[in-house]
């Protein structure tokens, strides 16, 4: 994939601090995957977010704290354009002009708008309680986010899937209209999680389960919580089995290779007790993620210095956008 040519993009709405399963299954491959690529934007997707943050300097936090977790966990902004959505204007007004070539029978179908009524009807209430425009036009501002800077590849979660595919039509609608292609058709690139780490519960590990370990909490915490993960009853002198032990899956997505193979054969072998595989994983831990959690610290200790980064950012991808939407109105005859 080196050196492919091609523009990948992605979108990170601003919500809360990861935990480790976030760090592992989503953020860590995209980063190296943003890598790969010749051109790779990366943008906090505030606007996005205003349809259920709607506290300005909440926003604002969410916004230099999720940054300052990418720049944290890899992510090179000399290598790969990290920016606000709103930083560049020029998204908007794209998103205003696809407005006009998308049907609203599209939107009516997107699965976010859709599971809103679906909920309000179940219980219900009016089918569109609780339902802003922003929501319902959501997939087209991502569609602009996208169409804006030329992107190929816009590696998501499977739940957006559908939003790139709307993406895709819309600027096929547009190309179509306007007999033209200057929209590039994006394709999702589908990030199966690559590693799937249980919670303390032996669940996936998701905030909405409450089985979550901290990317950036102290090892005080972590033992804390680690100690909440349930262990057979077997004395520290007893084999243990590593089949089915919550402890040690854990252990192994964080561990390497060779620590994962130590512990199993000390465990299988007796003479190891379930607090001290506990006390391993605190440390394991302290050392893979210590450092991300110290880089996360300075940055947050000063948010002029993320800010600035993203403005470098904004301004980079500034000169595409401004390039594209000139040549888009010059199409639809706005200029
Ligand atoms: N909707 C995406 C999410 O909730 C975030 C997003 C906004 C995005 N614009 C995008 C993702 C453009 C990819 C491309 O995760």
């Amino acid at each position: 994939m080196q050196g492919n040519g091609k523009t990948l993009l992605t979108g990170i709405k601003p919500t809360g601090i990861p935990h480790i399963g976030n760090f592992l299954g989503a953020i860590k491959p995209a980063v190296e995957l943003a890598h790969s690529y010749e051109n790779s934007f990366i943008f906090i997707a505030d606007y996005h977010a205003l349809n259920t943050v709607q506290d300005g300097s909440r926003l604002n936090d969410l916004s230099i704290s999720i940054a300052a977790t990418w720049i944290a966990c890899g992510l090179d902004p000399t290598k790969t354009v990290l920016y606000r959505q709103s930083a560049n204007p020029e998204v908007f007004e794209l998103a205003t002009i696809l407005n006009a070539v998308t049907p609203k029978g599209w939107m009516n179908k997107a699965h976010a708008y859709k599971a809103s009524v679906d909920a309000n009807i179940e219980a219900g209430r009016d089918r569109d309680e609780n339902v802003n425009m922003g929501l319902y036009t959501y997939p087209i501002l991502m569609a602009a986010d996208i169409l804006l800077y030329g992107a190929n590849v816009v590696p998501v979660g499977k739940d957006q899937v559908q939003h790139i595919e709307i993406a895709r039509d819309i600027a096929q609608r547009f190309n179509f209209a306007y007999k033209t292609d200057i929209l590039t058709l994006p394709s999702a690139l589908v990030q199966e999680e690559l590693e799937s780490v249980p919670g303390l519960d032996g669940r996936k590990m998701s905030k909405s389960y409450d089985n979550v370990l901290p990317l950036f909490g102290t090892k005080e915490e972590w033992k804390k919580l680690i100690n909440k993960i349930p262990t057979d009853s077997k004395s520290v002198e007893e084999p243990k089995n590593v089949e089915g032990s919550v402890l040690f899956d854990i252990y192994k997505s964080v561990a390497t290779a060779d620590q994962t193979a130590a512990m199993q054969s000390k465990l299988e072998a007796g003479g190891i007790g379930w607090g001290e595989v506990k006390q391993s994983l605190v440390d394991v831990m302290e050392s893979q993620y210590g450092p991300y959690r110290e880089k996360y610290l300075a940055l947050m200790a000063n948010p002029d210095e993320v800010e600035r980064i993203l403005k470098t950012g904004a301004e980079k991808a500034h000169a595409l956008a401004a390039e594209n939407i000139i040549a888009v109105r010059k199409i639809i005859g706005a200029i």
